[in-house]
């Protein structure tokens, strides 16, 4: 069965990681996608390999969102995937007490200014369709603290809780709009290489990353992706405002207990 028939869904950040797996699940769940993200030919190439729609897409841009708009100005699905760590092209502090102020707007940028612009484009496109669904990625980093990159993990932050004021303006509206956020937890994918490199030391950098999380593994994109095919499906008609985690049980409390002398 096809759980997306004929759903015509835009993804954000979709040439490379998550966003490329969501948009190969989409459409083998027969959706018709459109696959968008800032690298063009990224985009180009997902999309010849499913053979559907891309579009050139800097979620930072409002000027962007509106030509998206005249091109595509009823949707059915949105999900708001594009986002960056900054640290995607040197190692800049990220830290609450070194931050540089531009470091941190342009996490921000693209992360929650992004995330707003696509809702509010969904929003009216969804409306001319009589509902929708949007699907927004936020991250584990979201519900916790994170020192190191405490721009990403802010943004993350934000993103989950603009989900919930949209989710509940849509129901206010009298729209049939369901607005809910993903938070997963350490998925393997090209966000981690500037982190974890190709030393000696990346297997042991990646057992280190996931040293806490109870399922002990990195999560896979397919993981991820299944989730948002039920969000954007019809199946989730009752779901607006929430948050589900994907993270291998990380967030659930804390596994360690007491130990027992033998
Ligand atoms: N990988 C993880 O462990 C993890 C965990 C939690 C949340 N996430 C979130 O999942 C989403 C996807 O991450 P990923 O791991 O697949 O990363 P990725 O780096 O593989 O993919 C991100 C994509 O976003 C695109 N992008 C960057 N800036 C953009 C912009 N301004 N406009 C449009 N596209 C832009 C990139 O070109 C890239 O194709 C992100 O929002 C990320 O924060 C990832």
């Amino acid at each position: 069965m096809e759980r997306l028939r004929d759903k015509l869904c835009i993804i954000t950040g979709a040439a490379s990681g998550i966003g490329a797996g969501i948009a190969a699940r989409f459409a083998s769940e027969g959706a018709r996608v459109v696959v968008t993200d800032i690298k063009l030919a990224g985009a180009r190439a997902v999309a010849e390999r499913l053979g559907t729609d891309y579009f050139e897409l800097d979620v930072a841009r409002e000027d962007r969102w509106t030509a998206l708009a005249t091109a595509y100005s009823e949707i059915d699905v949105l999900v708001n995937n594009a986002g960056v760590t900054g640290f995607e092209n040197e190692a800049v502090a990220h830290d609450p007490e070194h931050a540089s102020l531009a470091d941190w707007r342009a996490v921000h940028a693209v992360n929650l200014d992004g995330t707003f612009l696509g809702c509010r484009y969904a929003i009216g496109a969804m409306r001319k369709k009589g509902g929708g669904s949007i699907v927004n990625i936020s991250s584990r980093s979201g519900l916790v603290g994170i020192p190191a990159a405490a721009a990403y993990a802010a943004s993350k932050a934000a993103i989950r809780n603009h989900t919930k004021s949209v989710a509940l303006y849509c129901a206010e509206q009298g729209l049939n709009i369901r607005c809910n956020s993903i938070h997963p937890g350490a998925i393997l994918t090209p966000m981690w290489e500037p982190m974890l490199g190709d030393g000696p030391d990346r297997k042991a950098r990646m057992a280190d990353i996931v040293a806490d999380t109870p399922a002990g593994r990195f999560g896979t994109i397919d993981e991820v992706a299944s989730v948002c095919v039920l969000l954007a499906s019809d199946e989730a008609a009752y779901m607006t405002g929430a948050e589900l985690t994907i993270d291998g049980g990380l967030t659930a409390g804390t596994a360690a207990r007491p130990q027992r002398d033998a």
